[in-house]
């Protein structure tokens, strides 16, 4: 096997971190930085921005964030940073917050709209990245790990898809703290989406040993984790270990990409008013058995990250059905949401599968996926989910 594996973005991680921010930025020789957060994280939001007044920073900020980072915030939050003449980017948050940063880090130095800049993961940037500002990530949640990965997801308001930008972080500010007063509902959706990226990294058809060994501890770390912080929130133990499992499994995938359950979630989670992280992961059960067959021992592996007996031997449909169960467990102990909440029918579930496969490649998959498939696996997925309501 042939396995590379880099990563251009540093990350420091401890609880008290974040308060040394302004240390940081001082380190890049920045004057005047752009501080983008969420609402929802202004109490951690206020105490960063003190750590970056006690080191003589100045600052503006831009709270406008909207889940999805649709471009024409990212726009205007760039020509905000543009106007006050900014050299460095904070951002504060989830996934929409990042990206929201990375895209307005992008466009401090290259000529708006952030929509000329979108490239697909695999792809060259096609955006300059080499005068780049520098850009500290401090996350909030447990999921994305975007922090140390140099994409950025941006939603394109005009065609209703999601887009990638380049924009490798300067440093990544990874303080568990920060994660305590995550509702729950959040908590359980940015989890299990950390948990996605391990296995879909796992799985895939260009496997990476080194990207292996963070996958697999990252699952268990959230195998054995997510449950007891959706349980209570306050278990800063527990919320360490699973802010570590995100980070690490957000490096797994700087290896090899993710793959069907990031394929349909793309679409999912633009059609449907869902998050990133339960558009991602709700077939997780039927994908499992859907690819057991052509990667067993990945699968084994995964499922003794969760606990499974898994006998020596076991055929392909066996192990598959196995899978099944044990993710459906899985997912029950970590209260996983009703789809109902977010699709209308199945009728309207079915009908994105032409999209997803008109905008997705499935190139990672370890198994071929036809139009057919994705039927079979939405079906089952909705006969599980939305019996148990
Ligand atoms: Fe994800």
């Amino acid at each position: 096997m042939v396995s590379r594996w880099s990563s251009p973005n540093p990350v420091v991680f401890g609880c008290g971190t974040s308060a040394r921010t302004g240390e940081f930025l001082k380190e890049f020789e920045c004057k005047k930085v752009i501080v983008i957060y969420d609402k929802g994280v202004e109490a951690s939001a206020k105490k960063i921005l003190a750590s970056i007044a006690a080191e003589g920073i100045d600052y503006v900020t831009f709270d406008g964030v909207q889940p999805d980072a649709p471009d024409v915030v990212v726009n205007e939050a760039a020509a905000l940073a543009r106007r006050e003449n900014v050299d460095g980017v904070v951002a504060i948050g989830g996934g929409s917050a990042v990206d929201t940063g990375k895209g307005t880090c992008v466009l401090l130095t290259n000529d708006p709209p952030i929509n000329k800049y979108f490239a697909r993961p695999s792809e060259p940037p096609a955006c300059d990245v080499t005068h780049l500002k520098p850009i500290i990530v401090i996350p909030t949640t447990a999921g994305t790990g975007t922090e140390v990965t140099p994409g950025g997801a941006i939603a394109d308001t005009t065609l209703n898809t999601k887009e990638n930008v380049v924009c490798p972080t300067s440093l990544g500010i990874v303080d568990p703290e920060l994660t305590l007063g995550l509702p729950k509902s959040s908590t359980i959706a940015t989890g299990i989406d950390a948990m996605c990226h391990a296995i879909e990294a796992f799985i895939s058809n260009e496997p990476n040993c080194f990207s292996d060994l963070l996958a697999e501890t990252g699952i268990s770390l959230i195998a054995q984790n997510l449950p007891k912080v959706v349980k209570d929130g306050s278990d800063l133990k527990a919320r360490e270990n699973q802010m570590r499992a995100a980070t690490m499994c957000a490096m797994s995938i700087l290896g090899p990409y993710c793959n069907i359950g990031h394929d349909t979630g793309a679409v999912l989670c633009m059609e449907f008013p869902m998050v990133h992280g339960i558009s991602v992961s709700c077939c997780l059960p039927e994908i499992m058995r859907f690819v057991a067959p052509s990667t067993p021992e990945k699968v084994s592996r995964i499922l003794r990250c969760l606990g499974a007996e898994v006998p020596e031997g076991i055929d392909g449909e066996a192990l598959g059905d196995l899978a099944y169960d044990t993710f459906k467990a899985f997912m029950k102990s970590v209260d996983y949401p009703n789809m109902k909440q977010f699709i209308p029918s199945r009728e309207a579930l079915l009908a994105t599968v032409p999209k997803i496969m008109e905008t997705q490649t499935f190139h990672f998959s370890p198994r071929h996926v036809e139009e057919s498939d994705i039927v079979t696996l939405f079906n089952q997925m909705w006969d599980r989910n939305c019996a148990e309501a």
